[in-house]
């Protein structure tokens, strides 16, 4: 399998609306990520801050978006004990002849890399249903370890995983 060498690009509205929304269509992606559909029509939306693609070898192949977790959504899913300035990511390779291929983790060591650069952020989290045995492997290969498990309103009974970032652990205390 030759080796992938993955990079991450601002997402560019002209460039990659088309290629999310056919991911986001794709019977692998849409087990874990459920029907979910971003505000394509706000531009400002996905800022180089928050939202990355994925590329491999020249191709866009996937999609990154991070972001601070709002309280009342840290509280529906009883996650209030994680550090408020953690960075919450969620992760898709669209391309499922590119899944498998450590691509995904390469992208997550790509942005762990760039928050580490973040003092305001101490921690970087990720969460995905216990049955979504590959993501658990990949978030595992990016160096995530478990936080907890706990009960997500939509996907049922989830993993928690985290890794420290740039920051000093924010606890609220
Ligand atoms: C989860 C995801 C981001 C992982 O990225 P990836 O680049 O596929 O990760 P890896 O290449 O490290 O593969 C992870 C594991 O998947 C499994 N895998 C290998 N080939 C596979 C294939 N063809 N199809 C599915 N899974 C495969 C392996 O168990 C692998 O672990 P191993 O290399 O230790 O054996 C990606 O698979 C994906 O986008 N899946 C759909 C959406 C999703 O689940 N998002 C995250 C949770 S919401």
């Amino acid at each position: 399998m030759p080796l992938q060498k993955v990079r991450l690009e601002p997402f560019d509205a002209g460039l990659h609306t088309q290629c999310l929304r056919d991911w986001l269509r794709r019977p692998h992606v849409l087990r874990w990520w459920g029907e979910y559909e971003p505000p394509f029509d706000d531009q400002s939306w996905f800022t180089r801050e928050t939202h990355a693609v994925i590329v491999a070898n020249g191709d866009p192949v996937g999609y990154l978006c991070w972001q601070r977790l709002p309280q009342d959504e840290l509280a529906a899913a009883g996650l209030t004990d994680l550090p408020k300035d953690l960075v919450d990511i969620d992760i898709l390779i669209g391309e499922s002849s590119h899944i498998g291929r450590g691509i995904g983790p390469g992208a997550l060591g790509l942005l762990l890399e760039r928050l580490q650069a973040d003092p305001s952020a101490s921690m970087a989290g990720v969460a995905t249903s216990i049955s979504n045995e590959h993501a658990i492997r990949a978030f595992e290969k990016a160096g995530f370890r478990l936080f907890r498990e706990f009960q997500d309103p939509e996907h049922g009974r989830c993993r928690y995983m985290v890794t420290e970032v740039g920051g000093v652990a924010d606890t609220g205390l």
